[in-house]
């Protein structure tokens, strides 16, 4: 037992403890120690799959800048304004990606500093549709807001902006031109206020909804990437509403049947 627990200290997870056949009390410690070593092997697993994920996300944009840069030394190509812009767009994808990368993992270790105040979810939905008009107009998809009375939430109005700007991204770019997204709120009762965020574009299969708020999950990796995402967005919108008391949830009747995003959190009673 104690030369198979030293190989787990030493990182090889995958060692078992043999049952030591001295009676229950050592077998339950013997089934402890094998328990542990697999949880370790399963964070040891994610850890090397979000490293991976990283570099891969990484290396788009790198090869991109890579291939003009060569192509401007080779006098292919001049460092003209469209140059410019694919290498902007490149950083720029880069700096997302740091930035994203820095978010969740505040999110998730609960640092972030949240400024909690009274706030009214219909506000809220406002600035949110304000700010994302401009994005559904060039593209053709329809905006609608319905705010009804709610009571106030207790809320950082900057964190949620953040959130439903993520949805709201989420939707415009999963939906094609000519589609609807709706952005309502409601009040189940005094204590939860809802805002919903719904679309009628390429909706999520059964399988990819329990992945959607997982780091870096795409459901359509070769199809999404060209699209800018780093499928981090879903996992900071449950860290932040998480942090506000509440939490998210996506439903969708399948592929081709639009999409739902409820984002739920504590109601300050009747106003
Ligand atoms: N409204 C939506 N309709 C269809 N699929 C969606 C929608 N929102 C999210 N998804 C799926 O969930 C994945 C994860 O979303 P997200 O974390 O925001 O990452 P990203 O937008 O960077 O791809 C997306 O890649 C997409 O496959
Ligand atoms: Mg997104």
């Amino acid at each position: 037992m104690a030369v198979a627990a030293s190989a787990i200290a030493e990182g090889r997870h995958g060692s078992r403890v043999p049952s030591p056949a001295l009676g229950v009390e050592f077998d339950q410690l013997a089934d402890t120690v094998n328990q542990l070593a697999q949880r370790l092997e399963g964070v040891e697993t994610t850890r090397r799959r979000m490293l991976a994920d990283l570099a891969h996300e990484m290396r788009t944009p790198l090869a991109t800048i890579d291939a003009h840069l060569e192509a401007i030394e080779d006098g292919v190509r001049e460092l003209d304004d469209p140059t410019l812009d694919v290498l902007r767009g490149s950083t720029q994808r880069l700096g997302r990606l740091a930035q994203d990368v820095t978010a969740v993992s505040r999110a998730e270790e609960g640092q972030l500093q949240m400024a909690l105040r009274p706030t009214d979810p219909a506000t809220v939905v406002e600035i949110a549709a304000l700010t994302a008009r401009d994005g559904f107009d060039s593209k053709g998809v329809r905006l609608t807001t319905a705010a009804v009375d709610t009571p106030l939430v207790s809320a950082d109005p900057e964190r949620m902006a953040q959130v439903l700007g993520n949805l709201l991204d989420n939707a415009l770019r999963h939906t094609p031109a000519g589609g609807t997204v709706s952005l309502t709120t409601s009040s189940p009762d005094s204590r939860w206020v809802e805002i919903t965020v719904t679309d009628t574009g390429e909706g999520i299969a059964p399988e990819a909804l329990t992945h959607v708020f997982d780091r870096f999950y795409r459901a359509d990796p070769a199809r999404t990437h060209d699209r800018g995402g780093s499928g981090i967005g879903l996992t900071i919108s449950r860290a932040l509403t998480e942090a506000h008391g509440g939490g998210i949830a996506a439903r969708s009747p399948g592929r081709g049947a639009g999409a739902t995003f409820v984002v739920r959190l504590p109601g300050l009673g009747t106003r």
